[in-house]
């Protein structure tokens, strides 16, 4: 039986009464082990996201996919995913129909890092893995170049904190990260969880606002859009525009789907409050889920001192919990 959370926290008016709760984790079901590198996977708090899901529902939808922690987590019969980066979408089909492709240009291209890595002797390893950058910037090129499903999985396996960062020009602009990237045994690993667990998805390459006219009475819905202030350069997302999401969640709970939502977090030391307005009425409920300092802003700060730089998800629901 799942662990049912209630959320004590109630929407006023748009805006929140602030109260602060314990959490549980529900482990139910974990998250299959990360196929991306994706700046705001949700991988550590997918667990617990799902812990909040009617346990009845007719179909899953979600429209800013990302690295789909949520997904894999919850591993639905059918569902629907859209993101509107093409090439993230490809990758998703590739999963499902042609992974072995997708496995043998990863295993190219990683044998030629690791071979870079081995040719410049160094004893320092963050030196080491800065010489592989030759090899990461062959792909990053091919991929500004052409933008494709191969080079975009091998560049998330690779940049820096997955941070999948674009130029205003589109250009992805992400450099090396620290970290060697998987090996290709590991990789095919987690191809095969994967393909498992995402089965029953239909995956497309849309805005969010096509993907939730796809939603109908009984379905669930989860959103985890771009971040309002932070995240515009990200993804090639600076089209976003929030308020039309707020138009499509009030359509789909019109319909009689429940809808979800992950929003900016509250980070201390900003002096910008993320904290949104949103209309009144539109949600019920609101969890927040402290989940320690940002990749981002970590990326941002490049090793100056995080103190104060906790990350609040908060997750807003637009139904009220059965027990209350
Ligand atoms: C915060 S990330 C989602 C992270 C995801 N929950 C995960 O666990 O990896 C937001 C995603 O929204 C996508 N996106 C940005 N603008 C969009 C739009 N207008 N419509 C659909 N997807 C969009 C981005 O490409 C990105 O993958």
């Amino acid at each position: 039986m799942r662990k049912r959370l209630i959320p004590r926290t109630k929407i006023q008016g748009g805006n929140l009464e602030k109260e602060t709760h314990e959490m549980q984790i529900d482990t139910h079901k974990e998250p299959p082990p990360a196929l991306l590198k994706w700046i705001g996977s949700k991988q550590q708090i997918a667990s617990t996201i799902m812990s909040y899901m009617p346990e009845k529902y007719n179909k899953y939808v979600e429209p800013f996919l990302g690295s789909g922690a949520v997904l894999g987590t919850l591993a639905p019969t059918k569902a629907i995913a859209g993101d509107s980066l093409k090439p993230l979408i490809e990758i998703w089909k590739l999963i499902q129909n042609d992974p072995k492709s997708l496995l043998d240009r990863y295993t190219k291209d990683w044998n030629d890092y690791i071979k870079s890595l081995k040719s410049k002797k160094s004893s320092k390893p963050m030196k080491s893995l800065k010489s592989a950058k030759e090899t990461y910037n062959r792909v990053r090129d091919a991929y500004n170049k052409s933008p494709n499903a191969y080079d975009l999985l091998f560049i998330s396996r690779s940049c820096y904190g997955g941070v999948i960062r674009f130029t205003k020009e589109g250009k992805m602009s992400t450099p090396i990260g620290v970290h060697k990237p998987i090996s290709p045994a590991s990789l095919r690993e987690r191809m095969e969880i994967w393909r498992n667990r995402i089965g029953g998805t239909l995956f497309i390459c849309a805005d969010f606002s096509e993907t939730m006219g796809y939603v109908s009475e009984g379905d669930i819905v989860y959103c985890d859009p771009p971040y309002q202030y932070s995240q515009q350069i990200l993804y090639g997302s600076q089209n976003f525009r929030i308020c039309d999401l707020w138009d499509a969640i009030k359509k789909c709970k019109e319909r009689g789907a429940k809808v979800m939502l992950s929003i900016d977090g509250k980070v201390k030391s900003e002096t910008v409050d993320l904290i949104l307005k949103y209309p009144q009425g539109l949600f019920e409920n609101e969890v927040l889920i402290d989940r320690g300092s940002s990749m981002l802003r970590r990326f941002q700060k490049k090793g100056s001192s995080m103190v104060g730089e906790t990350v609040h998800d908060r997750l807003l629901l637009t139904w009220k919990s059965e027990s209350e």
